[in-house]
């Protein structure tokens, strides 16, 4: 299984402490939490703090960005040192959605494509070819620290069937009070990657609560 600590959770008055912690942890990625007030009513941080980042992460910065008009800045989080990048399916137009994959494509990137948990799971279909990750939400997009909404492991499975029959390498991750509960369920259902913030940053041990993750 893929870990990907949220930074978002991090002490950011630490951050370069806790980017070291992850670097010397099991995990895989690092995920960054981009907010914009208007798509999510929350706002986190944006290009000022992916500079830090990128100078001390030595695991890849996978970038969700819960931002609307997405298409008018995935370059610049390519360029500032995003490994992956993510937009909501939700806060573009339908015919807009291949466009803006393919600029973050161009950049050398991959793409990552992301529903909250009232978006049905069908609306990736026409997708699942053209991307490298799929983002189910397990929580709406806006804060950590939320409940996990059972419901979306139904979903995750659905997905991975679909991908499982049209042969596809497409990545299934998940995002939203993920703990160690859960990620046993998860990845039955068929996840690669999950996201975890408070269970990973609220622990005793940042180190051993990504490896509880990684073995459920
Ligand atoms: C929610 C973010 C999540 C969040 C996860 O809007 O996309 O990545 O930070 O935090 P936890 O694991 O605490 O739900
Ligand atoms: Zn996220």
């Amino acid at each position: 299984m893929i870990i990907a600590p949220s930074i978002l959770s991090a002490d950011f008055g630490h951050l370069a402490d806790e980017v070291e912690a992850l670097n010397a942890s099991a995990a895989d990625w690092i995920h960054v939490d981009v907010m914009d007030g208007v798509f999510v009513p929350n706002i986190s941080f944006g290009f000022p703090v992916m500079e830090p980042l990128r100078k001390c992460a030595r695991k890849p910065l996978d970038v969700h960005l819960m931002i609307t008009h997405p298409e008018k800045y995935v370059e610049r989080f390519c360029d500032a040192g995003a490994w992956s990048v993510g937009f909501h399916l939700e806060a573009v137009a339908s015919d807009e959605v291949s466009d803006i994959l393919s600029l973050i494509r161009a950049k050398g990137v991959r793409t990552c494509l992301t529903i909250n948990p009232d978006i049905p799971a069908e609306g990736l279909l026409p997708h699942l070819a053209e991307v490298d990750m799929v983002l189910v939400m397990s929580v709406f997009a806006g804060f950590g620290g939320q409940k996990f909404i059972p419901e979306s492991i139904e979903k995750v499975r659905f997905l991975r069937q679909e991908i499982n029959r049209r042969g596809l390498p497409t990545l299934i991750e998940v995002d939203g009070g993920v703990n160690a509960q859960n990620a046993g369920l998860l990845r039955e259902a068929g996840a690669d990657a999950l996201v975890a913030g408070s269970s990973v940053f609220k622990a005793p041990s940042i180190q051993d609560a990504i490896l509880a993750l990684k073995n459920a």
